[in-house]
């Protein structure tokens, strides 16, 4: 048998094909997210620092919706049916043409476990000189696992609903990890049968076959907090909690002051600058980037948006925005996609964004929706001040210059321009263009025609849905 001696090449393979039944779920067990990271993807993250020469991930159920999530270094490997965790290793070892090497077995839902153990569980694989090595731990609630024993080179597995009383007893636990040499894999897994069980193929009978004709050995597990294994949604929260911990203790080591760890959610793709303090009840998701100096929250849920250096963002919620240095927004401001707010401007208090770039120190302070909208540099929109972008089918865009001005409750019909300097008097309805530096007031809205393809009772109205 080949053993012993880093030479022997490493592969690795995900088992990711089930359905994770006790999910109750209609999307697949591997596909559930725990910090915004679905959960194969932290397998695959642990195993990549040990850089195999292939990294398998066996998909069956909702075998697109997996792929889509694997990053490029994973294969995907189709297994047609789901016939338990042997045959998905059956399935693997079709893709793998290689006589020698060792293979490492990962189950998908495992999302804890550390590329620390992996590299451990490998290196004692390899200086025993061993046909399998499976990773195990005495779990204090063993529910649901397979109970393991060991004894003189022969590891047999039991799963729980295979177990007598006495079997389940025991709490040494498999932890669904293992390294194999590729010779003894292959000719123990075209011996198992599904005879036993429940009409599956168990990976985990192998190990018996293989024990008996040359070796095989547990290692422990050193860190238990890895053996979160998720079967069900309370075990899903309960590694996400633990990552969710992880992830705040990150930022906080690198100077990130966070208030209140226990009601802030931060997800694993965030970046926060130094001296940056995030307040109680804040969630910052997807591509969120945070510069230093920063204050966000409390209370605020950003998704895919950036704050730059020294921005203050309260009480609000942001997607797929931009927020520049020192900006301002809130409290209770909703950014919406494509708004860019430049350095030093302000959204205030009850007002949406969307799609609109606001200038250096220009003001949306009250009460505003601007949509489609360019704002210059040092402009002033009065409390409730609306862009009319949407007139039934198509958006148009509001111009607003430099150093513009519009008093309190201003509806800019779209398309319009607001020249620089001009002005507007509180309840102007603008649906021409202002030169610049001019005062412009009033035009209250008077019924003229039918709107585009109204009855003759409907009233024409601007719309200001987005
Ligand atoms: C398995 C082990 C059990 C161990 C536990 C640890 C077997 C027979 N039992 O049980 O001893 O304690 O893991 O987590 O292996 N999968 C496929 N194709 C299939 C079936 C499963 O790819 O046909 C994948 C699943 O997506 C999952 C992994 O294999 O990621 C484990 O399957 P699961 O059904 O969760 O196995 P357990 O019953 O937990
Ligand atoms: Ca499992």
């Amino acid at each position: 048998m080949s053993q012993a001696g880093s030479a022997s090449p490493l592969f690795a393979v995900v088992l990711a094909a089930g359905k994770g039944t006790r999910m109750k779920s209609n999307r697949a067990k591997v596909l559930h997210t725990l910090c915004g990271v679905p959960m194969v993807n932290y397998v695959i993250g642990a195993i990549r620092p040990l850089v195999p020469e292939r990294l398998l991930v066996v998909v069956g159920h909702q075998a697109d919706q997996v792929r889509a999530v694997l990053p490029e270094d994973a294969e995907p490997v189709l297994q047609p049916e789901q016939r338990g965790t042997g045959d998905a290793v059956r399935v693997a070892l079709g893709a793998i043409p290689e006589e020698e090497g060792v293979l490492l077995v990962v189950n998908g839902d495992g999302p804890l476990i550390s590329d620390r153990t992996l590299g451990e569980l490998l290196e004692r694989h390899r200086s025993v000189g061993v046909g399998a090595t499976v990773l195990v731990a005495e779990l204090p609630d063993p529910s649901g696992l397979g109970r393991v024993t060991e004894d003189a080179g022969v590891v047999r597995i039991t799963e729980e609903r295979d177990a007598t009383e006495a079997e389940r007893q025991n709490r040494l636990c498999n932890l669904g990890l293992y390294a194999f040499e590729l010779p003894e894999l292959r000719r123990a897994i075209e011996e198992i049968s599904s005879d036993t069980g429940q009409g599956e193929l168990y990976l985990t009978d192998v190990l018996e076959i293989i024990g008996r004709r040359s070796r095989a050995v547990t290692y422990r597990l050193k860190d238990l907090e890895e053996a979160n294994l998720v079967n069900d949604r309370s075990q899903l929260a309960r590694a996400e909690e633990i990552l969710r911990r992880r992830i705040l203790d990150a930022h906080m080591k690198e100077g990130v002051t966070v208030r209140d760890p226990v009601s802030t959610h931060i997800e694993a793709s965030v970046e926060i600058g130094r001296d940056t303090v995030i307040l109680p009840g804040t969630f910052l998701r997807g591509k969120t980037r945070i510069g230093s100096d920063c204050v966000i929250g409390p209370s605020t849920d950003l998704v895919d948006t950036v704050v730059e250096d020294g921005a203050v963002v309260e009480h609000s919620v942001g997607r797929g925005a931009r927020v520049g240095p020192g900006a301002t927004v809130g409290p209770y401001a909703y950014l919406r996609p494509g708004t860019v707010l430049e350095e030093g401007s302000k959204v205030g208090a009850f007002c949406e964004v969307k799609n609109t770039r606001v200038g250096a120190r220009s003001k949306v302070p009250h009460l505003s929706y601007v949509g489609d909208a360019e704002i210059g540099e040092d402009a002033n929109l009065g409390a409730g001040t609306i862009t009319a972008n949407y007139d039934g089918t198509k958006k148009h865009r509001t111009v607003i210059e430099d150093g513009a001005f519009t008093g309190v409750n201003t509806n800019l019909i779209a398309p319009v321009t607001i020249g620089e300097g001009a002005y507007l008097g509180a309840g102007s309805v603008v649906n021409k263009d202002i030169p610049p530096g001019k005062l412009a007031v009033g035009m209250p809205a008077r019924v003229i025609r039918d709107a585009p393809g109204a009855r003759s009772e409907d009233r024409p109205r601007a719309k200001t849905e987005g």
